[in-house]
């Protein structure tokens, strides 16, 4: 079957839970073979993998903290050994460590900083050489940088500052690298999700007050689901989204349209 991603290789770190997870299945039932990358929970990425092979595809598991540099190149060099290249990066990898700015220790700043923004530095920097080497392979672009960003790379965050201040890093960071090697065919974009619902904001989902203020927030009042988001980054990342370069696309069910703001009176 001519499946949109067939022949070609792609890396999702953050791979084995939430958002990550379902955009690993997504670029599998697409055709593609899909590195999960993980950090410390191996039985988790193992199960992304057996649920992508049952189904058909090609996975593999590798684990790697993007925020160490020397792993990331670890990474890359494996796809190369093993998988014959990339063609796709999906820069997934984040977290939340929530405190008051007053509270908040470097360590919190430094971790949050280190994964969400560095990581895909880092990550983003492997790609990009790899696509050079490479040459042109199966894909009308040299390759494909995906961002999972969120609605607070432009909604201020009050309690979530590093993550804010993480999110709107990888907004320029990822604009600025469109700039840059856009000439050389190398497509890069971001998906700014809303509230998904996944492991990192359970708290809210699980809790039928907090639900009901975030329904505040969402003018198509649901919570997302990974799928939401899974879908776009599959169309982003293949040939039908070829002229889509640069743009952070937002599904968030209407948050960033600041429904606080309108006059239901
Ligand atoms: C955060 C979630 C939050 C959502 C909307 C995401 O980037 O990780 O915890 O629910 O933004 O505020």
């Amino acid at each position: 079957m001519n499946k949109k991603l067939n022949g070609q290789v792609a890396v999702v770190t953050g791979g084995s839970s939430g958002i990550g997870r379902c955009i690993a299945i997504g670029l599998a039932a697409d055709g593609a073979t899909v590195m999960v990358n993980y950090f410390r929970q191996p039985e988790m990425a193992e199960e992304v993998v057996k649920h992508i092979v049952d189904h058909g595809g090609q996975a593999l598991a590798h684990e790697t903290d993007v925020s160490d540099e020397a792993a990331v190149q670890e990474m890359f060099r494996r796809l190369e050994a093993e998988c014959g290249g990339v063609d796709i990066l999906v820069n997934n990898a984040g977290l939340q460590q929530d405190a008051a700015f007053e509270d908040m220790t470097l360590e919190q700043w430094d971790r949050v900083i280190g994964v969400n923004l560095t990581g895909q530095f880092l990550c983003a920097r492997e790609a990009v050489r790899a696509f050079k080497r490479q040459g042109f392979r199966s894909s009308k672009a040299l390759g494909k940088i995906l961002c999972i960003s969120s609605v607070h790379e432009v909604i201020p965050w009050a309690g979530h500052i590093n993550y804010a201040a993480s999110k709107g890093g990888v907004m320029l960071m990822m604009k600025s690298l469109a700039q840059e090697v856009g000439p050389v065919r190398i497509r890069v974009n971001s998906i700014a999700p809303g509230a998904i619902r996944t492991p990192i904001n359970r708290e809210v989902w699980d809790d039928p007050e907090a639900l009901d203020n975030l329904m505040k927030l969402i003018p198509l009042k649901r919570i997302g689901e990974s799928d939401d988001i899974s879908r776009a980054a599959a169309w982003i990342c293949s040939d039908e989204a070829d002229y889509v370069h640069g743009t952070s696309f937002f599904v968030d069910g209407g948050m960033t349209l600041y429904p606080g703001f309108a006059d239901n009176g």
